[in-house]
C-alpha cells in the first residue's frame, strides 16, 4: 500500500513528546520529511536522540510571535514549503475563575490559541493546493470542569478559529481539521501536579469515568491526525474528530 505522506513536508509544533512525538513518527513512517518543535532544553535533546534520521528538532516557543515568525522563514528557507501542519504544542494551565490568575490566563491563551493562530497565519504562504492543517484541540472546549477556564476557553477558540480557517483556504484548496483527545496518556497533567501520587490519582479517576475504562494512548490520537493530514480525509474540512473513549458521547 503507498504510503499515505510520501514526499510530504510535515511541521508538527510541540513534538518533543506525548502525541506531538507519536504524530512524528507516524507521519515519516507513512513517508514524510517531519520536522518538530518544543521549548524544553532537556525534552528538545532527548528529542533530539530519540527522533534522529526521523525528524529535525527545533527548539521554537508556540506562543512567541518573533519565534513562530523565525519558525517559518526556516522552513521556507529549508524545505521551501509545507504540505502537512500539525499545531499541536498545548499547556495546561489551572486555576479558577475568581480571584483571577492573570498571568495564566495569557500565557495559556497565547500558547493555545493566539500562537496557533500566528503560526498558521505564518504557514498561508507555504501551503500549496492539497496541504492539510490539523489543531489540536481537547474535549475540555465542549466540558464545564472547574478551574479549566483558560485552557477550556483556549481550544474552545481554536475550534472556532478551524471553522473560520477551513473557510478562508478551501477556495486556495487547503484542508482545516482538527483532532479534539480526551484524556490521553501523555504524562501532560503531571506537569501541573505536585507529586507523581496526585497525577496518577487524577488519572485513574479519569479513566474510571471513560466508557473504554483507561486513558487514551498518544499513538491512538496521533492515528486520527494522520487520517485528517492525509488524502483519506479528502471530502472533509472544518471538522473536529472526539478521540475520547466515550467520554464525551456514550
Ligand atoms: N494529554 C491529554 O489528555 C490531552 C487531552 C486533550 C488535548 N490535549 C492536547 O494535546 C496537545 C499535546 O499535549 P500532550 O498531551 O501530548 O502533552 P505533552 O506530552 O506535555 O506535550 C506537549 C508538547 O508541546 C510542547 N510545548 C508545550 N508548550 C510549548 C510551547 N510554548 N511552545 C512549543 N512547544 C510547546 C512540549 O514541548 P516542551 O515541553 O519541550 O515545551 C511537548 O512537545 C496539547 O495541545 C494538549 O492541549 C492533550
Amino acid at each position: 500500500m503507498a504510503r499515505r505522506l510520501e514526499g510530504k513536508i510535515a511541521l508538527v509544533t510541540g513534538g518533543t513528546s506525548g502525541i506531538g512525538l507519536a504524530a512524528a513518527k507516524v507521519f515519516h513512517d507513512e513517508g514524510a520529511r517531519v520536522i518538530v518543535t518544543g521549548t524544553n532544553p532537556v525534552t528538545v535533546e532527548k528529542a533530539k536522540l530519540e527522533l534522529a534520521g526521523v525528524a529535525e528538532v527545533l527548539r521554537s516557543d508556540a506562543g512567541d510571535s518573533a519565534q513562530i515568525k523565525e519558525l517559518f522563514e526556516h522552513v521556507k528557507s529549508t524545505y521551501g514549503r509545507l504540505d502537512v501542519l500539525f499545531l499541536n504544542a498545548g499547556m495546561l494551565g489551572y486555576g479558577p475563575i475568581a480571584p483571577a490568575d492573570e498571568a495564566t490566563i495569557d500565557r495559556v491563551l497565547s500558547v493555545n490559541f493566539k500562537g496557533p493562530w500566528l503560526a498558521l497565519s505564518a504557514a498561508v504562504p507555504l501551503l500549496p493546493r492539497g496541504s492539510t492543517v490539523v489543531f489540536n484541540t481537547s474535549i475540555t472546549n465542549e466540558m464545564g470542569g472547574p478551574t479549566t477556564g483558560a485552557y477550556a476557553a483556549s481550544k474552545a477558540a481554536l475550534r472556532s478559529l478551524v471553522r473560520v480557517a477551513a473557510a478562508e483556504l478551501a477556495d486556495k484548496g487547503v484542508r482545516v481539521n482538527a483532532v479534539s483527545p480526551g484524556p490521553t496518556d501523555t504524562g501532560i497533567i503531571g506537569k501541573h501536579t505536585a507529586t507523581k501520587a496526585e497525577a496518577t490519582s487524577i488519572e485513574e479517576g479519569l479513566a474510571s469515568r471513560i466508557p473504554l475504562r483507561r486513558l487514551g494512548r498518544p499513538d491512538e490520537v496521533a492515528r486520527v491526525a494522520l487520517f485528517l493530514a492525509s488524502d483519506e480525509s479528502s471530502f472533509m474540512t472544518g471538522e473536529e474528530v472526539v478521540v475520547d473513549g466515550g467520554l464525551t458521547r456514550v
